[in-house]
């Protein structure tokens, strides 16, 4: 019930589109092909009401490695990065690997409500600051941020002279009636320079194909981005644009389909947290299949150990710069295996 991929086979468009791919038998170099291109500007277009001009889109393996040479490419020597915590593990690593300084400002948690700490955030930036990365929607707390937390996030950027990296790999996940605003709806005269990441990786499952895409308006910033990578990073393979294509394609009733799924997931995780895990909380979801759980009630020296000891393996909160104590769990499954973990870990606490 941990790492971030889901125990569902992948739409089947998806899989037959594959499939020609491989039988075509030829698997040499690629770039990327023009309706692959054209099936990312319309997807932005049409699922987050974003023009986005095809130059403007920069294809890479993975997100990861986008942060990691984002935070090369534009904090300068003694710079700074922000970002809120808890977060995704690599937000904090990429920093690290970079050599760069990283200022973490928590979240602020509000009768069960996420959101960014605004007065926290003036406090932390510096001169040196050179670059602001969001989650949005944010893993692991399933928030999606206000159209107006975003517009001000868009500003505080713009006025500190700070790059906004916008990671958006879970905006097709959303389970409520809440819109996703992309950073991109900000990078227009006046806004900051926005990198926005995408991927179909989260949301069809198809993480191991490796394929994302950036959406870099700014030619000097896009520019910056493409420099810093030269040499390093591999172009996406054959087998991935292929797969994004078909899924920002075809994908979509089976998305929605799977919306449902993980609606109901969500809500019997956070039902039975309540009525049957004594010592633990958790939130309410708006996005991701992903659930935040406070296990500190418990008193437990290490409550990941705790429950992988009673078969439920769950990621660490620590590495999310999170206190001791904290948790994640994958709700992206079929029920039968859900209710089998949340079963093991009542039967745990009963046990002790
Ligand atoms: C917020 C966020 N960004 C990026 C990734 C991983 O991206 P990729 O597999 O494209 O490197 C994940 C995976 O869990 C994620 O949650």
């Amino acid at each position: 019930m941990w790492v971030a991929d889901m125990d569902f086979l992948s739409p089947p468009e998806v899989i037959t589109a594959l499939r020609a791919r491989a039988d075509h038998g030829v698997f040499g170099y690629t770039v990327p092909p023009a309706t692959t291109i054209a099936s990312a500007v319309d997807y932005l277009r049409d699922q987050h009401g974003v023009d986005a001009q095809p130059e403007h889109i920069v294809w890479f393996p993975g997100l990861v490695p986008a942060l990691n040479v984002a935070c090369r490419a534009f904090v300068p020597p003694g710079g700074e990065v922000i970002t809120c915590t808890p977060v995704y593990p690599p937000f904090l690593s990429a920093p690290e690997f970079a050599g760069t300084a990283l200022r973490k400002v928590e979240l602020a948690e509000d009768h069960g409500v996420w959101d960014i700490d605004f007065d926290a955030l003036e406090d932390a930036v510096t001169p040196q600051t050179a670059l602001f990365i969001l989650c949005n929607p944010h893993n692991p707390v399933g928030r999606v941020f206000t159209p107006q937390t975003v517009a001000r996030l868009a500003e505080f950027c713009a006025r500190h002279k700070l790059v906004m990296v916008s990671d958006e790999i879970h905006c097709d996940l959303v389970l409520d009636s809440v819109p996703h605003t992309s950073g991109l709806k900000f990078a227009s005269a006046g806004g900051p320079p926005v990198v926005a990441m995408f991927a179909p990786s989260k949301t069809f499952n198809l993480a191991g194909l490796a394929c994302a895409f950036l959406v870099i308006p700014d030619a000097a910033t896009r520019r910056t981005f493409e420099r810093a990578a030269r040499g390093l990073i591999t172009e996406v393979n054959a087998f991935g644009y292929t797969g994004c294509e078909a899924a920002l394609r075809h994908g979509w009733r089976w998305r929605d389909e799977l919306l449902g799924v993980l609606r109901t997931n969500r809500d019997h995780v956070e039902k039975f947290v309540a009525a049957s895990l004594p010592g633990i909380r958790t939130w309410h979801v708006e996005a991701t299949y992903l659930a935040w759980i406070d296990a500190r009630g418990l008193a437990l020296p290490d409550p990941v150990k705790f429950f992988a000891e009673h078969g439920v393996g769950l990621s660490d909160g620590t590495p999310f710069g999170a206190p001791s104590g904290f948790m994640r769990l994958n709700f992206g499954c079929p029920r039968q295996q859900l209710d089998k973990a949340l079963d093991r870990m009542a039967a745990a606490l009963r046990s002790r």
